[in-house]
């Protein structure tokens, strides 16, 4: 694949991972690939923004080599030192050794604890500026989206702000921008992003894009270090994120089980049911057989949980124990849940999760429900006004109800 000149003089020089399928240490599946974007900006000085995870050095080498032989950059920015963005740095700076890498005082940190290696840094704080020639760079710290040392890089004489992982999404395609994509398929990868990296940072997120519209810096586009770049209507994804970051949610119900025997499945069934019938959207998910990430994709815009579990040596299942585990680390605010669960001689599950959903910071609006070995019809019954219950408390007192 060849550079992509993104705007006059400054290219795509990044990597595409068509096969990644895990990422994160298997904390994120990819089922659509990754890309890993890094920037070229030719000017009296050149600066290559970003680099790609080390195993694909050699692909943002060569098309570096295509525009510039890169002992002539100048700049090397690190606006983020995760090894995704940072991996190929040793390889670049081999090649242009007198390069100034360019990031925050934690950044210079954090790629030392990587690499081990000497490089001439400069450390930069918001708003300091490097001229490049015709064109200036701004830089804005980040810390927290996601990690303490991030940083986003605006050009303003381009109105471009390259974010690094904010905005960005998981999706490895041949074109480069959101006009060239399917845009469903595209914010569908977006929002997968938000709620699985970025919702416990919402506040901070809030922010820094109330920072940054103070700054008035003009966007026309968006280019982030992962998959597709903004150009058709770069606020939309600003007001995604606007909207993520302020627990905006809509009357719909996740239904998350784990079944040893059918038993919770049944309820978890009769349960969705009593929801939909009560007029409120419905996701049902056999947590075991299910892919976590999409999963917290579907919690992002739900605003009730209802979480069940048959009981296994007096507590809940495994895969849903590490589901809520994860999900206690995103700690989603505005939301309400319940508990439900099968158990044989003794009970324990059910408790287990309300406990969570409340360290979770998930308001629990009504008592569990808990079936002694098979539901007969009277818990069928339970299952379906309790399904009908946690509905009618969300559209009672609408997306406000949760807020604690
Ligand atoms: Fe894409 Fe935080 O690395």
């Amino acid at each position: 694949m060849k550079p992509c000149e993104i705007k006059n003089g400054i290219y795509w020089v990044g990597a595409v991972d068509w096969n990644v399928r895990n990422f994160h240490g298997h904390t994120y599946t990819t089922k659509r690939g990754t890309t890993y974007n890094a920037y070229l900006i030719m000017d009296e000085k050149v600066a290559l923004v970003d680099t790609v995870y080390g195993p694909f050095a050699d692909e943002l080498i060569e098309k570096v080599k295509d525009i510039i032989s890169p002992e002539k950059i100048d700049y090397v920015i690190a606006n983020h030192v995760e090894t995704d963005h940072s991996g190929a740095l040793p390889a670049i700076l081999k090649l242009c050794p007198r390069a100034k890498v360019v990031g925050t005082a934690k950044c210079k940190e954090g790629l030392f604890r990587n690499y081990y290696m000497a490089m001439d840094f400069q450390t930069v704080k918001t708003g300091d500026r490097i001229k490049l020639g015709k064109r200036t760079l701004v830089f804005i710290e980040a810390p927290m989206i996601h990690w303490p040392d991030s940083m986003f890089t605006y050009c303003p004489e381009e109105e471009l702000l390259m974010p690094n992982d904010a905005f960005g999404q998981h999706l490895a395609t041949s074109q480069r921008f959101d006009d060239e994509v399917d845009e469903c398929a595209l914010m569908d990868e977006a929002a997968k992003y938000y709620a699985n990296i970025l919702t416990p940072l919402g506040p901070i997120i809030l922010k820094k894009i109330e920072e940054i519209q103070k700054m008035s810096v003009p966007i026309k586009m968006i280019a982030p270090s992962h998959g597709i770049i903004w150009r058709k209507d770069p606020m939309k994804i600003i007001r995604a994120y606007l909207s993520w970051a302020g627990n905006e949610t809509k009357e719909k119900i996740i239904v998350i089980y784990e079944t040893m025997w059918g038993a919770t499945e049944k309820m978890a069934r009769k349960i969705a049911e009593g929801i939909t019938d009560a007029g409120v959207e419905v996701r049902l998910f056999d947590i075991a057989q299910s892919d976590r990430t999409e999963v917290i994709k579907e919690a992002l815009d739900a605003r009730g949980y209802a979480i069940g579990s048959s009981t296994h040596d007096n507590g809940m299942l495994p895969s849903l124990a590490g589901f809520l585990e994860f999900l206690k680390g995103l700690r989603p605010k505005n939301r309400i849940g319940c508990a439900f669960g099968s158990f044989g001689w003794a009970g324990g599950a059910v408790k287990d999760i309300e406990d969570i959903l409340k360290e979770t910071g998930i308001a629990v609006t009504q008592p569990a429900i808990g079936v002694q070995y098979a539901p007969d019809e009277n818990d069928v019954k339970r299952c379906y006004e309790f399904g009908r219950e946690i509905a009618g408390r969300i559209k009672e007192k609408g997306a406000n109800y949760a807020k604690i």
